[in-house]
């Protein structure tokens, strides 16, 4: 039995990451600002202490991290307040280091960023060496976020991971509904590579690399086939039984109004490269690509039931 703290424990991730270290027997600790929250309140019945903090606080945080092992930090704020998000990245990431290092018991920390620090890199396969080339706000703040942690991983040899998690899909996030819903950015020429990751598959990759990740790496978390967006969307569109998917031109997106940020992260072209979680972990991915679970969810459904589903 290990100890874990999962900071962000009441979240989409940090929830279903909490359950799987409970029903395997391990100790969890979860730092949430909401304690009433009803996943929260599950978790708790399951046997998860719960822990009040918020990371832009660092006096909720003293203490937080006593006799913890391993330690997730899973928390993010909504992409249009870039200020808050500036300070959870930047400033909430660097209180909860500071917790872990007095804690003196901490061997593996991991942070989940994302693949804006990357930019819009067209054809180009993605590793974890590539340069970031941030070209939006999101991506310079992911950018400070990860020089602020690597200079701490540096100067003080603190173990931290530093992942870069493509798109996040799965019960109850699902890009089937998203399109069903009319609510998918799709904006750009729809060549550009969109990369993603199942649920089940990242919990897999945060419960391994937490034992056997590199204390200083940075590990890129995605499927084995980013797929350009129209291709994407195409074959969603299809399975529907909908009309192809129509792109808009970014110009015309952020003439109407749209978040630089949205707008870059719709368009931009990161096609992941998962050598390093594959090959170098032996991992092997239960939804290797997006179709597997486009099959799953789809399976056995007759196109023009869902097509009437739609149009419901
Ligand atoms: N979703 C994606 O497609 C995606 C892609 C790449 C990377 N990621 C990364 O994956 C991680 C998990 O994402 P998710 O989708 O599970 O996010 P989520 O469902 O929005 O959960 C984020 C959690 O962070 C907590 N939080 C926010 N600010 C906090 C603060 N100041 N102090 C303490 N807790 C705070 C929130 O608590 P409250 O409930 O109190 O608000 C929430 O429970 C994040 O680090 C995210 O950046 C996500």
């Amino acid at each position: 039995m290990a100890r874990y703290l999962i900071a962000g424990a009441g979240g989409y991730v940090g929830s279903r990451l909490a359950e799987r270290l409970l029903q395997a027997g391990h100790s969890v600790r979860g730092l949430v600002r909401n304690t009433d929250s009803d996943t929260v309140q599950r978790l708790a019945a399951l046997g998860m202490s719960v822990w009040e903090g918020d990371l832009t606080k660092p006096e909720s945080l003293v203490g937080v991290a006593n006799g913890i092992e391993r330690v997730y930090n899973l928390t993010t704020a909504p992409l249009l307040d870039l200020h808050l998000v500036q300070r959870v990245f930047v400033e909430g990431n660097r209180n909860l280091i500071a917790a872990c290092s007095r804690s003196r018991t901490v061997s593996a920390y991991l942070f989940t960023g994302n693949v804006a620090s990357y930019g819009d890199r067209g054809d180009t396969w993605l590793t974890e060496d590539s340069t970031v080339m941030p070209n939006h706000p999101l991506g310079h703040i992911m950018v400070e976020a990860e020089q602020a942690m690597l200079d701490l991983i540096r100067v003080h040899h603190f173990p931290a991971m530093l992942l870069r998690v493509a798109s996040i899909y799965g019960p109850g996030r699902d890009f089937i509904d998203a399109v069903q819903a009319n609510t998918v950015p799709l904006i750009g020429n729809g060549r550009n590579f969109l990369s993603h990751i199942h649920i089940d598959d990242l919990i897999d990759v945060l419960d391994l690399l937490a034992i056997e990740g590199q204390p200083g790496a940075v590990y890129n978390v995605a499927d084995d086939e980013p797929t350009r967006a129209r291709d994407f969307y195409g074959e969603i569109h299809e399975r529907l039984g909908l009309e192809p998917p129509q792109f808009f031109s970014k110009a015309m997106a952020l003439a109407a109004g749209m978040d630089p940020s949205v707008v870059g992260m719709a368009s931009a072209s990161v096609r992941l490269s998962n050598q390093r979680i594959t090959q170098e972990l032996g991992l092997s991915l239960r939804y290797p690509s997006f179709r597997v679970w486009l099959d799953e969810r789809l399976h056995g459904t007759p196109s023009e039931e869902l097509a009437l589903s739609v149009a419901i």
